[in-house]
């Protein structure tokens, strides 16, 4: 198997929120053209609107984005080579749509991601993605907890559909940073254990994450990861935007 430079460790380090840039593999020479980045952008759209969905503990607002990646027409000029990685998202993509529950979804975005990433890979470009900066250290509290939460989801997210180590590797370092205590969280009377059994279980997927090999581990991983956010903010009644 050969590994795709992604871009210098320098560029990687400069903060560019949101931004996606394509960096190519040393073979320049398949597909692509300008309408196919298009294209591949509206899935990076869809994808992580239904992935923000979950993390938020929203199973209707995943529905329309998954039905979007299930139902797209597929990008003109596609090698047939490629297929297989098409029809698995979108296997994934319609079970996510109909899904009565957010661990459904986040394992079927999850999948999604990994052959996101398996295509990439096949077909010789990895996307290098740029970042925001990591959370302060020095502040602890729920609020930047839960922004390293979201870091590393995201840096673990970009690893999975690069596909790149690097950013995996990133996301779940960042996670064993993460130091929350159920205390820290406001919590219904009764409900402390389970929020306990939460915050464990994240440091946990943590831990398991930054040992998992590239492909089906990290994605089972991630699935996982995400129905933990998604189960607490709906116990906590916390959560982005809640
Ligand atoms: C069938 C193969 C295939 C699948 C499946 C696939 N991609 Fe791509 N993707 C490519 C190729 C090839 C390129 C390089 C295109 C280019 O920029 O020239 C690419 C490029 C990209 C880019 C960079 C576009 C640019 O040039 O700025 C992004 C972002 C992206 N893909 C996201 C995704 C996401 C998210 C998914 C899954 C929901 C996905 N892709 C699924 C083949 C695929
Ligand atoms: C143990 C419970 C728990 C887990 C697990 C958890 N969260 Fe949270 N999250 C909360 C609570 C509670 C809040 C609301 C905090 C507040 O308003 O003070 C919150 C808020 C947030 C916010 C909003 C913060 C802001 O700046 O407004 C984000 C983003 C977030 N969580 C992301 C995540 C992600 C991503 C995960 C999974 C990797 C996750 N959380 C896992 C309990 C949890």
């Amino acid at each position: 198997m050969r590994f795709h430079q992604l871009v210098t460790a320098a560029a990687q380090l400069v903060a560019v929120l949101g931004l996606a840039a394509c960096v190519s593999a040393e073979d320049e020479s398949s597909v692509p053209s300008e309408s196919f980045a298009e294209h591949m952008h509206g899935h990076l759209d869809q994808i992580s609107a239904v992935k923000a969905a979950v993390i938020a503990g929203d199973l209707e607002a995943a529905r329309e984005p998954a039905t979007w990646l299930a139902e797209h027409e597929q990008p003109p000029g596609m090698p047939d080579a490629w297929s297989p990685y098409m029809n698995e998202m979108r296997m994934q993509a319609r079970i996510a749509a109909s899904a009565t529950a957010l661990e459904t979804v986040a394992a079927a975005v999850s999948e999604m991601a990994r052959s996101c990433g398996d295509c990439h890979q096949a077909s010789g470009f990895a996307v290098a993605f740029g970042f925001d900066q990591r959370p302060p250290e020095d502040v602890q509290n729920v609020m930047t907890q839960m922004q390293r939460h979201l870091w590393a989801a995201d840096r673990m997210w970009d690893g999975l559909i690069g596909p790149s180590d690097k950013a995996w590797g990133w996301g779940t370092e960042m996670l064993s940073e993460v130091t929350l205590t159920s205390e820290q969280i406001p919590t219904e009377p009764g409900d402390e254990s389970q929020v306990d059994g939460l915050v464990q279980q994240i440091r946990e997927v943590g831990n398991e994450g930054s040992g998992a090999p590239a492909g089906e581990s990290r994605s089972a991983v991630y699935g996982r990861f995400l129905s933990l956010c998604a189960n607490c903010h709906n116990l906590t009644g916390g959560g982005p935007g809640g």
